[in-house]
């Protein structure tokens, strides 16, 4: 081989281990990596599990303490939910996207999260953050702001004085178990080849609890804090995402933002706004069937009301489907029909059988006004690892949750394309291999 020759050779070579590389950096454009955390890919490097069905009960044992967390993103301001005494559970979220904040650009792992609005991450100097921390000194785009600005209000949990100037500063919740402190900021947020210039944004500077996401949180929520409201015409109020599968330990999903590149003709339900519970993104969820048999239900059970905050939301942060306890009875009392016994509970799953029967297994189907979604198998069921006993994956909305509220969770979205198209009041949902 010649010297050109060499040199191709190489060049092709790193160029074709870049492509197998499903971490490598995504190409210049607004579509976002979506990282799982349990995968390769995650800069939280946890160990590779060695049982699905453990990671995901493990998961989704934080999800009683989410669920109850939505439940109280009220309108009016909220005290915020007891921390539970002791517990540092280490729970970073299920997805993060890489993000650039500041000028020169530092890199961030934030958590995606639809259901909140505002972002935020911690910042140097922070007590109980982890060693990643983003630092407003080197950064030459950094402003702070202070309680008079108009976007200090629109933050829960402000915790300014009545009087005098001071930096807007607001404590909040987070996951149920845990809260923060944090001064809203102002900087630069590059979102792969986009930037979003003065993105207002909490910089945190204490966290009690194991819940808050190690390296920040991205709002993807309805309200005026949120990704999509900060970028104004630049999203036109559209996004999308494509969740991987839990067991894809190598690869990715992604996330869309703005109008190109979304799929031009999708099946879509109405996006409804519930002004008890302004951030989240609600569906009108009309039945599910199970195999062939629509669950009998009675339909208050599932009315979206404006009042009391009942209704579906689709959320990326819960793991397991939670629907209110008659509805959650009548699915379970379906399948079990359909099913050979006998059943058993193995953590929030309490309808685990021999897996030799999952042939016969009924698919679901959550049906929406204007779609339905029949679930494949792999986001109905879930296996212990040494394959013997599968469970269905859905759960009761916890006892201690007084939401009358039904969250499609990620789970049951994985391998789906979601589009939520804020502009024109819809949710897209179409199949499609994230991985
Ligand atoms: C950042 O700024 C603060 C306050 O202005 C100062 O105390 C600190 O030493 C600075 N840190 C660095 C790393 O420059
Ligand atoms: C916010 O949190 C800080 C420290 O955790 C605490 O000192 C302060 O009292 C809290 N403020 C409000 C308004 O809750
Ligand atoms: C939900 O869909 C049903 C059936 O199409 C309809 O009757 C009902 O009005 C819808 N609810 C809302 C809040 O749009």
């Amino acid at each position: 081989m010649d010297f050109t020759a060499t040199l191709l050779f190489f060049a092709l070579l790193i160029s074709t281990v870049r492509a197998l590389d499903p971490c490598a950096s995504q190409p210049d454009n607004s579509d976002l990596s979506v990282i799982p955390i349990y995968g390769k890919c995650s800069p939280f490097n946890p160990p590779k599990p060695d049982s699905w069905l453990n990671t995901v009960i493990n998961m989704a044992s934080k999800d009683s303490a989410r669920v109850k967390y939505l439940s109280s993103l009220v309108a009016q301001k909220t005290t915020p939910v007891p921390i539970a005494s002791g517990q540092q559970v280490l729970n970073i979220g299920n997805y993060v996207v890489r993000v650039k904040i500041g000028t020169p650009g530092q890199l961030m792992f934030m958590v995606l999260d639809t259901s909140n609005d505002v972002a935020w991450v911690p910042c140097s100097g922070c007590t109980g953050c982890s060693a990643t921390t983003f630092s407003p000194n080197t950064s030459s785009s950094y402003g702070s702001l202070d309680c008079s600005l108009p976007q200090c209000a629109q933050v829960r949990g402000l915790s300014c004085p009545d009087t005098g100037t001071s930096a807007c500063s607001f404590n909040q919740s987070y996951g149920g178990d845990s809260s923060f402190s944090a001064y809203l900021v102002q900087d630069s947020l590059r979102l792969a080849n986009d930037v979003i210039p003065n993105y207002a944004f909490g910089c945190i500077n204490t966290i009690s609890g194991g819940s808050v996401p190690s390296q920040g949180l991205l709002g993807l929520g309805r309200g005026p804090m949120s990704l999509l409201s900060q970028s104004g015409a630049l999203y036109s109020n559209v996004f999308s995402y494509c969740l991987p599968s839990f067991k894809s330990y190598y690869f990715s999903g992604s996330l869309k933002l703005g109008q190109v590149g979304q799929p031009k003709t999708i099946r879509t339900t109405p996006l409804l706004k519930n002004p008890h519970r302004p951030s989240l993104y609600y569906v009108n969820l009309t039945g599910v069937s199970v195999g062939r048999v629509r669950v009998p239900i009675a339909p208050e059970l599932l009315a979206f009301n404006p009042n009391s905050g009942a209704g579906t939301i689709i959320d990326s942060g819960t793991v397991v489907t939670r629907f209110v306890q008659p509805l959650y009875e009548a699915i379970r009392d379906e399948f079990v029909k359909h099913v050979k016994g006998p059943f058993s509970r193995i953590g929030v799953f309490e309808t685990c059988f021999d897996a030799t029967a999952e042939a016969e297994t009924p698919l679901i189907t959550l049906h929406f006004e204007g779609l339905s979604m029949t679930l494949p198998m792999e986001n109905s069921l879930l296996h212990t690892s040494a394959g013997s006993r599968a469970c269905l994956a859905i759960a009761p909305v916890p006892n201690n949750v007084n939401a009358a509220m039904n969250v499609i969770a990620n789970l049951q979205q994985q391998n789906y394309r979601i589009l939520f198209d804020v502009a024109n009041s819809r949710l897209g949902i179409a199949r499609e291999a994230c991985n």
